[in-house]
């Protein structure tokens, strides 16, 4: 569904479930709230509409590979039944120029078409530090920069401006 950039689980996909996943407290609370307020998203926002406020829709977790950040993600998303898109960050990466930030935002409207059909959903993008560490294959002339800085402009439209994502991102892109 998100073409060659990762995979859409939904929640018979999943296998994983919250306790099977060790540890991690703090990060299972948090995640529980994040999730909890995805869920009622329309209420929290009618909430916050009169403070300027929005919920909060994104969230980062990291931490050493293998510490069960994309488990407990996938085991949130059976538990809450919101499919989750897990996008490998690596495939966004293109050595000609310009592709990189045309990925990144062709991965996000494609999101926002998924949501448009589907509702929610959550956008996981697995090994993030993909899009700022491979240095080594464009020609260095601020290409991943502006790509770092075109993710996080993103992230800042879905923070800030919530859902519908679609049009706010017609208007910035
Ligand atoms: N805290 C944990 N409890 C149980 N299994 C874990 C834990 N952390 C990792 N695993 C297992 O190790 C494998 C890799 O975990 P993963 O969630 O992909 O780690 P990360 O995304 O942090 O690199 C998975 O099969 C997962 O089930
Ligand atoms: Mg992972």
């Amino acid at each position: 569904m998100l073409g060659n950039y990762g995979t859409v689980y939904f929640e018979m996909d999943i296998i994983e479930e919250v306790d099977d996943i060790i540890g991690n407290e703090e990060q299972k609370e948090r995640l529980e709230d994040f999730f909890r307020a995805l869920d009622n998203y329309e209420r929290f926002a009618e909430r916050l509409k009169n403070t300027k406020l929005a919920p909060n829709l994104t969230m980062l977790l990291f931490g050493p590979p293998g510490t069960g950040k994309t488990s407990l993600t996938r085991a949130f998303a059976q538990k809450y039944k919101i499919p989750v898109c897990v996008v490998e960050s690596n495939r966004l990466v293109s050595s000609l120029l310009g592709d990189t930030i045309r990925n990144i935002r062709q991965v996000i409207e494609t999101a926002a078409d998924i949501a448009e059909g589907n509702g929610n959903f959550i956008l996981f993008f697995d090994e993030i530090d993909a899009i700022g560490s491979e240095r080594s294959n464009v020609h260095e002339v601020g290409e991943i920069k502006r790509a770092v800085i075109a993710f996080l402009q993103t992230i800042d439209i879905v923070n800030y401006k919530g859902l519908p994502l679609a049009t706010s991102l017609e208007q910035k892109c």
